[in-house]
């Protein structure tokens, strides 16, 4: 089951916001409905859910609905319609109690200006949210406590905001969202206000936290490098409607309209695709099968060199034609005339890392896992193909 459940939700604000759902789904525009009703459409029956664990990221230009989308999955605002379901309960339908205990439980926010009160210090800070909740004061301490430790900012605790740089500010902020160990982390454009250098280094630990805690986190922001290097998946949103929902790789190789298109055009894929996205299935034998076989499985499948690897995949090397028919003649085995220089690179090289590689050499570059077991093979056109924007190899996910 998805950790949240999102269907129909909208947002619209105004007097007597509910006329203007009829408009909407009679496919009105955000504009003309700003015209003709006086109403401004924040989210437009969005629907989308989130897996536990994941990094979901909305991306969208100014005043596309991000803001209005996340505050809407914590209540801080009250959708027009729709539901959202954690773990298949509406939190719509929840009442004062139950929405407090949800908050106090489940969900914690991280805002984009960090949100720090000057006058208190870095503790009273990361308690906050606990306070506010009502959680008693020793309780509220070690659970501040732990998650400054958490973030990078034990021995900060007596400290003043205004004492601390932009980034550890940020970290002040995470510890506050992160302190009632909620299920789910919202963060509204949480690196935006820092220094690209420092927002980099913040996006790195993120996803370290993250790979240790194991949270669902939604992360907002306006910027695509931010969205393609930290999300699992991405939503992207213009004028309130979600226009297309996708991992990196998806959004940026197929894009669902012109408007994503222009949206990612200018990215370097070669620094977001990686070697697993356009590897393809080599052709295999393992080397007791003999020279012979070797060539016939060659003829067969009209290739000019066949990958060697043992019975657990563990790649040995590579026998070209010529080298199979020497060794046909000579009475010879594979391994004895197994070319062994291949270039190898992991899963999660970057294709523009498999340039230089490429170049230098004649055969494939060679996937292979952390426990040398081959994966795939790239070849120069797969790249360039990719490069140009075009689909991903059939099978690229062996
Ligand atoms: N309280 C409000 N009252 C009226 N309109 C609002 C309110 N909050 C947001 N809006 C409108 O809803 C739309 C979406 O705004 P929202 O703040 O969600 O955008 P955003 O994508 O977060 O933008 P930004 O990147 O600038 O933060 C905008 O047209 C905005 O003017
Ligand atoms: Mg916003």
């Amino acid at each position: 089951m998805p950790i949240l459940e999102v269907k129909q939700l909208t947002k619209i604000f105004g007097q007597d916001a509910r006329r203007g759902l009829s408009m909407l789904q009679q496919g009105w525009s955000k504009e003309k409905i700003a015209r003709e009703a006086k109403l401004t459409v924040g989210v437009n029956q969005a629907e989308f859910h989130i897996k536990e664990g994941e990094i979901f990221v909305i991306m969208g230009l100014s005043g596309s609905g991000k803001s209005t989308l996340v505050r809407l999955l914590n209540r801080l605002i009250d959708p027009t319609a729709g539901q959202i379901l954690f773990r298949g309960q509406d939190i719509v339908k929840m009442n004062a109690e139950e929405l407090r205990q949800f908050r106090r439980k489940n969900i914690g926010m991280v805002f984009q200006k960090f949100g720090l009160f000057p006058h208190r210090t870095v503790l009273g800070n990361a308690e906050y949210g606990l306070e506010v909740q009502g959680v008693d004061k020793k309780k509220r301490r070690e659970l501040a406590l732990k998650a400054l430790e958490l973030v990078g900012l034990g021995g900060w605790e007596q400290h003043r905001p205004d004492q601390l740089s932009g980034g550890m500010q940020q970290r002040v902020g995470l510890a506050r969202g992160l302190a009632n160990d909620p299920d789910i982390l919202l963060m509204d454009e949480a690196f935006s206000a820092l220094d690209p250098l420092i927002r980099k280094d913040m996006q790195q630990e993120l996803l370290e936290l993250q790979s240790r805690l194991k949270k669902t986190i939604v992360f907002i922001t306006h910027d695509l490098d931010e969205a393609l290097r930290i999300g699992d998946r991405i939503a992207l949103m213009k004028d309130g409607v979600i226009v297309q929902i996708g991992t990196p790789e998806e959004i940026l190789i197929q894009p669902a309209n012109k408007y994503v298109e222009r949206f990612v055009e200018d990215v370097d894929l070669s620094k977001v695709l990686t070697a697993a996205h356009v590897m393809k299935q080599p052709e295999m034998i393992r080397p007791e099968r003999g020279p012979r076989v070797a060539l016939q499985l060659m003829r067969d499948s009209g290739v000019s060199s066949l990958y060697v690897a043992d019975k657990e995949m563990k790649l040995l090397g590579v026998i070209t034609a010529d080298d199979a028919s020497l060794a046909l003649k000579e009475q010879k085995s594979i391994s004895d005339v197994l070319r062994k220089e291949i270039p190898i690179v992991g899963p999660d090289a970057l294709l523009n890392e498999l340039f230089d590689l490429m170049a230098g050499s004649p055969l494939p570059v060679a996937v292979v896992d952390e426990r040398e077991r081959l994966k795939g093979i790239v070849i120069k056109g797969a790249v360039l193909s990719a490069l140009a924007g075009n689909a991903l190899p059939e099978g690229g996910d062996i």
